[in-house]
């Protein structure tokens, strides 16, 4: 007997098939088959034909390709005994629990005592289907890996592209041919790790930002994952995505895995893109005060590093107010005895040396001047040079002769007593003083991937923000160490990246725009000259850059020029007028042939309107600059363009491009097919062209 399911999004279908009662297969994942498609015939007609050479069946790639069928592949899970005994269950169909956008198949080994579990749901208005797995045991087993729902991958494709990166680096793309054989991704940081964000992207042949067939997949979990991406001898290629392995490291009754995102697009890998950006922002992340602007940020981490002062950061307060900031945020160096980064971390107690009399006289004044205080913690890391490691050297996770990060030991998160001991710490500064923010940092990996530690870490976030609803969490680890949809279900805002270097991060916010919205995506104004770059880079590129998401400084505003003090009020004025509609809005990727031109389009939700920012990061190859073709757009409605920025035209500029001298009119179709002839620019330079639906 055939047993199908079936689920749908506006834009995709996946079909699960079984001819018996054993594991089920997705048959079909990709653009919406009509509603009457007969599915039986379907699983039939996608059954791969047997030749010399094979076994006489070819075995099923489940969503859990199991051993026990001779699967030639990677196998979905591998699950052992207390003892160590390997286990190859055989699952049979327990039960289908159908209902209007969410499935669970559920199976049974009875033999081995096993029970395995697979749930979709999906999203419509982000077209988003969420899968997870879970085994469970009628007796202690160990879990050496388990994957969440097997997907198969296009035919239709050469290539896939996932993520590498590095500190002051996030984001970087690599594309691998598709070959026999196995791309694996195994991160064994323990953390999601700026070298391993976990997504995986597959073009169709000849998809590109704006136009053709993808998919995409994303992890969501902070303990590191494992990826593989596999084609088998018989041309079938598939796709799993879990925790990393063996980092369950105790045996338990129950394992599950977290949730994998995956999506199909029509429209090139912007409709992956959005499919992401929009359902983390308006699905995942729990806003404490959805309808509040997104406030713009002061950190003071560049300005000041550990030189505490109260007089200085009342003056450092005072300009960021002027220019401006509406939520300051007091970075490290506030507690124990923190002078460096050498000591103190766990001693979580105001320094009163630094502030004598407490953080409310500094509180005050930041509040006198209208804006909200946020503070910095590091809750999962001690130095070994603090009195909490002195007291308790057995909190420590990982063996005594581990190479220490940054001078600092990792906390076992898994111990109640070490997460109650946090809890207490945090919650009494969080409750002590008018707070509504903190910058969650984590700046090491751990001494050995586990689980648990994650588990932990989710544990104390969620108590925090049970016991404080109206405070907003930032994921940081170093910048961009954990970015991930497992931590963006507890947190409000990602540190993308340590690089201030406006070059750099119009590039990583720019990648990570196929994953995250505006609304999460912190970026900083940093300073004159770049402490990770040592570039020295114009305000006006600066300023745009930070524009482009949830916009903050992180300079020491003494330091500026009246002049660059003027550009950063008005680029920051026009960020605050636009931020309503930019946080809900579409972040498009333009395809553009010049590789030095960083393109995007932040289109609003109803299409009414957007904004494109065309960076150009270097010189080009050609000496004037290629037409940009916008995307998106109704091709019948007409748009009325300007430049936001035409003052920065420079005299090199010495032709006559239309949108140098004011506004045009155009229709969608061809600002999409002809585009728009942008002004001569000098390199780290950006244009900014506002469009209005008419
Ligand atoms: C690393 C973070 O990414 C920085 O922004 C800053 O908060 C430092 N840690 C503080 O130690």
């Amino acid at each position: 007997m055939t047993r199908t399911w079936r689920l749908d999004t506006p834009r995709q279908t996946l079909v699960l098939g079984a001819r018996s009662d054993r594991l089920a297969e997705v048959i079909y994942w990709g653009a919406n088959l009509p509603e009457n498609e007969d599915l039986a015939v379907l699983v039939s007609a996608c059954e791969l034909d047997v030749t010399g050479g094979m076994i006489d069946r070819n075995p099923d790639l489940s969503i859990c390709p199991e051993t026990s069928r001779t699967f030639p592949g990677q196998p979905g899970m591998e699950i052992a005994e207390a003892d160590g005994t390997p286990l190859a269950p055989a699952f049979r169909l327990v039960s289908a629990e159908e209902a209007p956008g969410r499935l669970t198949l559920s199976y049974a080994d009875s033999a081995l005592g096993l029970r395995y579990s697979a749930h979709f749901e999906t999203t419509a208005d982000s077209d988003m289907i969420a899968a997870r797995a879970a085994v469970e045991a009628d007796r202690p087993l160990r879990l050496n890996w388990l994957a969440a729902p097997v997907l198969p991958a296009p035919q239709n494709a050469t290539e896939m592209i996932d993520f590498a990166g590095r500190w002051i680096g996030e984001f970087r793309p690599v594309r691998t041919p598709w070959d026999a054989g196995i791309r694996m991704r195994d991160n064994r940081t323990g953390r999601t790790d700026h070298a391993h964000f976990p997504g995986l992207i597959l073009p169709c042949v000849g998809a590109t930002n704006t136009m053709g067939a993808a998919y995409a997949l994303h992890y969501g979990w902070s303990g590191g994952h494992r990826m593989l991406a596999e084609e088998l001898p018989d041309g079938r290629r598939q796709v799993q995505f879990g925790h990393a392995a063996h980092t369950e490291h105790a045996p338990a009754t129950r394992f599950e895995t977290s949730t994998l995102y995956a999506t199909f697009s029509d429209t090139g890998l912007n409709g992956c893109a959005t499919s992401f950006q929009r359902h983390l922002r308006d699905h995942l992340v729990t806003w404490p005060h959805p309808e509040r602007p997104r406030p713009v940020h002061y950190n003071c981490w560049e300005a000041i590093y550990f030189d505490h002062d109260i007089p200085t950061l009342r003056q450092i307060a005072d300009r960021a107010a002027a220019l401006g900031a509406e939520r300051f945020v007091l970075d490290d160096g506030w507690f124990g005895l923190r002078d460096d980064d050498t000591s103190s971390l766990g001693d979580w107690a105001i320094d009163p040396r630094k502030y004598p009399e407490g953080l409310g006289p500094l509180i005050d004044h930041i509040h006198g001047l209208g804006m909200t205080f946020g503070i910095w913690f590091e809750p999962e890391m001690v130095n070994e040079d603090s009195d909490l490691f002195r007291a308790h050297p057995d909190w420590r996770l990982g063996p005594a002769e581990q190479i220490p990060g940054r001078q600092q030991m990792v906390l076992d998160m898994a111990r109640e007593d070490v997460r109650d001991h946090l809890f207490g710490k945090i919650s009494a500064v969080l409750g002590g003083y008018a707070i509504d923010y903190v910058k969650w940092d984590h700046n090491r990996v751990l001494p050995a991937p586990d689980a648990a530690q994650a588990r932990g870490f989710y544990a104390l976030l969620d108590r925090l923000r049970a016991a404080h609803p109206d405070v907003e969490f930032e994921s940081c680890s170093s910048g961009g160490g954990r970015i991930d949809f497992g931590v963006m279900r507890r947190a409000q805002r990602v540190w993308l990246s340590d690089s201030n270097d406006a070059l750099e991060r119009m590039r990583i916010q720019h990648e990570a725009a196929l994953f995250l919205p505006l609304a999460v995506t912190g970026s900083h104004v940093g300073p004159r000259h770049c402490h990770t770059s040592g570039r020295t880079i114009d305000i006006r590129c600066r300023a745009w850059v930070a524009a482009q998401r949830h916009m903050g400084f992180e300079m020491d505003p003494r330091e500026l020029s009246d002049e660059e003090a003027s550009v950063l009020k008005q680029v920051t004025g026009w960020w605050k007028a636009n931020r309503d509609w930019m946080r809900g809005a579409d972040i498009l990727r333009l395809d553009h042939a010049d590789p030095t031109l960083i393109a995007e389009e932040q289109l609003a939700r109803d299409g009414s309107r957007f904004v494109v920012f065309a960076g150009r990061a270097a010189s080009p190859a050609q000496i004037a600059p290629r037409p940009l073709q916008l995307t998106g757009l109704e091709p019948a409605a007409r748009y009325r363009v300007d430049l936001a920025n035409r003052a920065d035209v420079v005299g090199l500029s010495r032709g006559t491009p239309a949108l140098k001298a004011g506004p045009l009119e155009m229709s969608g179709a061809a600002l999409m097919q002809a585009g728009l002839a942008l002004p001569w620019s000098f390199p780290e330079t950006i244009w900014v062209i506002e469009g209005q639906r008419l």
